[in-house]
């Protein structure tokens, strides 16, 4: 099966924040670790590149949560050089040394998880429950691919053959690998593409987003301390324009690893394939038009608790997130009534403070947009539904969820990437038609369905050309190992995050026979 590599491995238990006692002992913790005189400075071979500090903002309060100092196109060139000297050696090492690294990181991560929790609720905006289910994905990532390492990537696989043959498949690193990362989730796809490049035996060259490179700093670190060679390892905060293009456009890269939008996918790929150097591997993992369909025969408490939790969660900033809640039109005032009551009960604000719900959009431009998007529906009466609990601290960028009306599936033109929830109809009788209308989005990323005929769960995990389906639950949150994440077309190029194959687009394949 396709999880034999994967027998024994636990996932991280996180926390339980119902647990009396918990959420005080973690804000205390949290407390204790919080540090705002860290600087994100470059690391290059182990050691810190100077420059120009700027601030680094909490998306929540507009208050300095620590600095950061961008990549020089030098430091760049000689993190390239760098770690192509290295790589062939890490590479050799073997996937059991290198997993040994990864996993040591993986308790240090466990061990320290106050700085980041801190990180993630300050410079990210995240609540408590996000950043506990982040640091955990992040935990859980390192382990998994720790262990694909060694079961794959330390001896040799062999094969068939006559007698007097023996015939081998190794996997080797491929080079040196750009690590281009999001700052939705910007410990757990920052380590995870991180983590996944170096197990394959790449040296890796990681650019965080430019909102968050203080996690990913304090990330690298870790890494190192736990013994993943400097050599192997840089570390290049800045702007995607400047320090994304030089490392897309540089000669002496084999592949990309980025999380972000398809529109900056795809001038990744253009910069890939204008360079003269080898034909680089993209995999690549962007947005959504994520819909949820729910049927006549849907549990209307259950489609209330799953459609908010997927749409505002993480202030709906997740590329998984629901977009459009596609109800059957029997049903729909009723579905659509308890969305909104629902909708009512959220607390929108700071999420530091326990019982928010939804924290601030991640800075003031993408707050702007989403605002604007939101004024244009409301001037065209197609604003249905609007939480009214916003108690927000005065220099945060907060947007509160939103419920728009549209008339038709296909009238959702691009990602909205921030709280807002489409709501449209269908006919009972035109279920093939909806989903043929979801598909041709282009997009593929989640499907969320309710419903309590099993036949038709089925019939439209079948139809649908997503990567990730959920049946009578939320869409939101995929468990390492057990929901492998990622999508297709527009979403993406897979191979899926968390799952068995995503290492493996990392490496080289080399096929050793030898007369015996
Ligand atoms: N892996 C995340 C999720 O499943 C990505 O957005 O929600």
């Amino acid at each position: 099966g396709l999880q034999l590599f994967d027998p024994v491995r636990r996932n991280s238990r996180g926390y339980d924040l119902g647990e009396p006692g918990v959420p005080e002992a973690l804000a205390a913790a949290i407390a204790g670790a919080r540090d705002s005189g860290r600087i994100a400075a470059p690391i290059v071979g182990g050691t810190a590149a100077v420059g120009t500090a700027e601030a680094v903002r909490n998306p929540a309060t507009g208050a300095v949560v620590g600095h950061v100092i961008e990549a020089d196109a030098d430091t760049v060139d000689a993190a390239v050089a760098a770690a192509r000297a290295a790589q062939g050696d890490w590479s050799l090492a073997g996937g059991a040394f290198r997993a040994e690294r990864l996993e040591r990181a993986a308790d240090l991560l466990e061990e320290r998880d106050a700085l980041f929790l801190g990180l993630a609720i300050d410079e990210a905006g995240k609540t408590l429950v996000d950043a506990v289910a982040e640091v955990r994905e992040a935990v859980d990532f390192l382990r998994y691919y720790a262990a694909q390492a060694r079961a794959d990537f330390t001896y040799p696989i062999a094969l068939p053959g006559p007698t007097g043959e023996r015939n081998e498949l190794i996997l080797e690193g491929k080079g040196v690998f750009v690590a281009i990362s999001p700052w939705n989730f910007p410990l757990a796809i920052f380590l995870g593409q991180v983590s996944a490049a170096l197990a394959a035996g790449n040296a890796v060259l990681a650019k965080p987003a430019e909102q968050t490179p203080l996690i990913a700093h304090a990330a690298i670190e870790l890494l190192l301390e736990a013994g993943v060679p400097a050599e192997v390892l840089a570390f290049l905060p800045g702007r995607g324009e400047t320090v994304g293009a030089a490392l897309t456009g540089h000669d002496d890269i084999i592949g990309v690893a980025f999380t972000g939008s398809t529109e900056v996918a795809r001038a990744i790929n253009r910069s890939l394939a204008a360079r003269d150097g080898p034909i680089a591997t993209l995999i690549a993992e962007t947005g959504g038009a994520n819909a949820m369909i729910v049927d006549s025969t849907a549990l209307p408490e259950q489609v209330a608790r799953d459609a908010v939790a997927s749409a505002f969660q993480s202030a709906g900033q997740r590329c998984s997130a629901l977009r459009l809640l596609c109800v059957q039109e029997d049903v729909a005032e009723t579905m659509i009534d308890m969305v909104a009551g629902a909708m009512a009960e959220l607390n929108i604000g700071d999420p530091a403070i326990l019982a928010t719900d939804v924290g601030p959009i991640i800075d003031a431009e993408a707050q702007a947009n989403i605002a604007a998007y939101i004024a244009e529906a409301r001037a065209a009466g197609r604003v249905i539904a609007q939480a009214a609990r916003t108690d927000w601290p005065a220099g945060g960028t907060f947007v509160p969820p939103t419920m728009i009306r549209l008339d038709h599936v296909t009238d959702l033109k691009r990602e909205i990437f921030g709280p807002v929830l489409h709501v449209a109809t269908w006919k009972g009788g035109e279920l093939d038609a909806l989903i043929d209308a979801i598909n041709a989005s282009g997009y593929g990323l989640t499907l969320g369905v309710h419903t309590r005929i099993d036949g038709v769960a089925a019939h439209v995990a079948a139809r649908a050309a997503v990567g990730n389906v959920y049946v009578n639950r939320n869409q939101i949150g995929a468990i390492v190992g057990s929901q492998p994440f990622g999508g297709r077309g527009l979403s993406g190029t897979g191979p899926k995050a968390g799952g068995p194959h995503y290492l493996h687009r990392f490496a080289e394949e080399k096929s050793i026979s030898t007369d015996i």
